[in-house]
């Protein structure tokens, strides 16, 4: 579901042009937009300028339907992945990306498929070529011993083998170390996903559960994610887990933990719920079915938003689940475009947590912003662009998430109270299930401002130097 229809709709022609215009190359079929011989058709592909190999030109998945047979004793995993894809463009042959187990065989439309590996590009050439405008479906059956990617910036994602199981945590492109997959960021689909585990093990993943079937001493859990949701945020958890079902506002709130962990069942609950009452209060309605969260021993030492129900790396303190599930509208059903904007995922979670603050006997926002304010020019925290941090500095704490979250302060100190609050709502109304860029914040920004913001949106986002103050007009 790339929509590029309803996103060029939705973007202004100025906003477009600024997309383009930051991505040298691709528009004009670098090496990289022509990769593995595709030419792009209407509107040329654009790959993301931090992940330049993960997602493929030339077709829109609508679907992934995952099927996971995972022992947790040996880590072997069986699987099948069918894909359901429209194809924008005359296709001979395609590209997913994937660094899985080995691959047993792949169909197209139900026909063997041929099929080549090279690094973390899989390239399938149908039987027959695929028309432009036909909607495809690629079944790709694989079986081994997934793991995770360990990378010296990033850390540890992917697929990750655990005590009594595993948790897939894709971001930012780990996907494709458990399923085949078009890794691109803008490119949204719905989920099944089927897991079968050995009896008294529990398969939890993004979305509603459906069914629950035993046979042979297995038990096979159906959950189903309906909302269009970006691969980074795919996600399974498979272990030994105590379940609570709930719900806040009428939506359910499945929430997990691992028995042998320090996580609070209760407190999972309570927290997650506070937090999506607190957010349907600031932000508008929550975007997705269900809602809730996982705690699991994984040592990976973070926490993710995965799209309705976050993961928890050890027992989260209510701060951290403010966050995560502040992400829901900010990132999950918001989302960037190019991961070039993250702080658009990671400043408004930031700043959800400087809010709850304000509203639970802590420090203001405003005050939290002055405290911060007070580092002195010339100190590695005004380094790097908060709108364009680089590849290895996408998840940098001060630049992306403090000063993302101080850019909004300084937002709101200029638009007032009314304005910016009316704000968050547009921008999660708007945008709701789409891929945005800090172009289109800036649009809504102005729209409900009545005036322009170039200048504010520029010191804060784009230099590397501490921003002067806004001199505001008297009441
Ligand atoms: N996106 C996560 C959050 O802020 C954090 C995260 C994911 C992260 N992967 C990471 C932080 C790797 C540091 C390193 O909720
Ligand atoms: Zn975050």
């Amino acid at each position: 579901m790339r929509r590029r229809a309803r996103l060029t709709a939705a973007v202004s022609a100025a906003c477009a042009a600024v997309l383009i215009a930051a991505v040298p190359s691709a528009a004009t079929g670098g090496a990289t937009g022509l990769r593995n011989g595709i030419r792009s058709g209407v509107g040329a592909y654009e790959p993301d300028p931090y992940f330049p190999l993960a997602g493929n030109p030339g077709y829109d998945v609508q679907h992934y339907d995952l099927d996971l047979d995972f022992t947790p004793a040996t880590h072997a995993l069986v699987a099948q992945a069918t894909i359901t894809a429209r194809a924008e463009d005359d296709l001979p042959r395609f590209t997913l990306d994937y660094s899985g187990p080995a691959i047993e065989r792949i169909q197209v439309d139900g026909r063997p498929a041929a099929f080549r590996q090279d690094g973390q590009e899989l390239t399938v050439v149908p039987h027959d070529p695929l028309a432009r405008g036909r909607e495809f479906t690629v079944r790709v059956d694989y079986r081994g011993t997934p793991g995770p990617l360990d990378d010296p910036a990033l850390g540890v994602y992917g697929w990750i083998n655990t005590d009594d199981g595993a948790v897939a945590l894709n971001e930012p492109d780990g996907a494709r170390t458990w399923y085949p997959v078009n890794d691109d960021i803008r490119d949204k689909a719905t989920y099944t996903f089927r897991i079968t585990v050995p009896e008294g093990v529990t398969a939890l993943a993004n979305g509603e559960r459906q069914s629950e079937r035993r046979a042979a001493g297995r038990t096979t859990a159906t959950w189903a994610m309906n909302r269009p949701m970006s691969s980074y945020l795919a996600m399974v958890a498979i272990g030994k887990f105590r379940v609570d079902r709930g719900t806040v506002g009428g939506i359910p709130d499945i929430t997990a933990v691992d028995p042998a962990g320090d996580g609070n069942l209760a407190a999972l609950q309570t927290g997650t719920a506070a937090a999506v009452a607190f957010g349907e209060r600031h932000f508008g309605r929550y975007p997705f079915g269900s809602v809730g969260g996982i705690v699991d021993r994984i040592g990976v030492d973070y926490a993710l938003e995965t799209q309705s129900r976050p993961v928890y790396d050890g027992r989260p303190d209510e701060l951290t689940m403010v966050h995560e599930i502040a992400h829901q509208w900010y990132g999950d059903s918001v989302t960037p475009t190019t991961w070039r904007d993250i702080w658009l995922n990671e400043g408004f979670a930031t700043y959800a947590e400087w809010l709850w603050q304000e509203e639970h006997g802590g420090p203001t926002a405003a005050e939290t912003f002055d405290r911060l304010y007070a580092t002195p020019a010339g100190d590695p925290f005004w380094e790097l662009r908060t709108a364009d941090p680089g590849r290895d500095d996408i998840f940098d704490y001060e630049a992306v998430y403090l000063r993302g979250a101080m850019f909004l302060q300084e937002l709101r100190r200029t638009l007032g109270d009314p304005a910016f609050f009316e704000l968050l709502h547009t921008w999660a109304e708007r945008h709701r299930y789409g891929s945005v860029a800090t172009c289109d914040l800036r649009q809504d920004a102005e729209r409900i401002a009545g005036r322009d913001l170039g200048p504010l949106f520029h010191t804060w986002l784009y230099t590397e130097t501490k921003p002067a103050l806004t001199a505001l007009a008297p009441h």
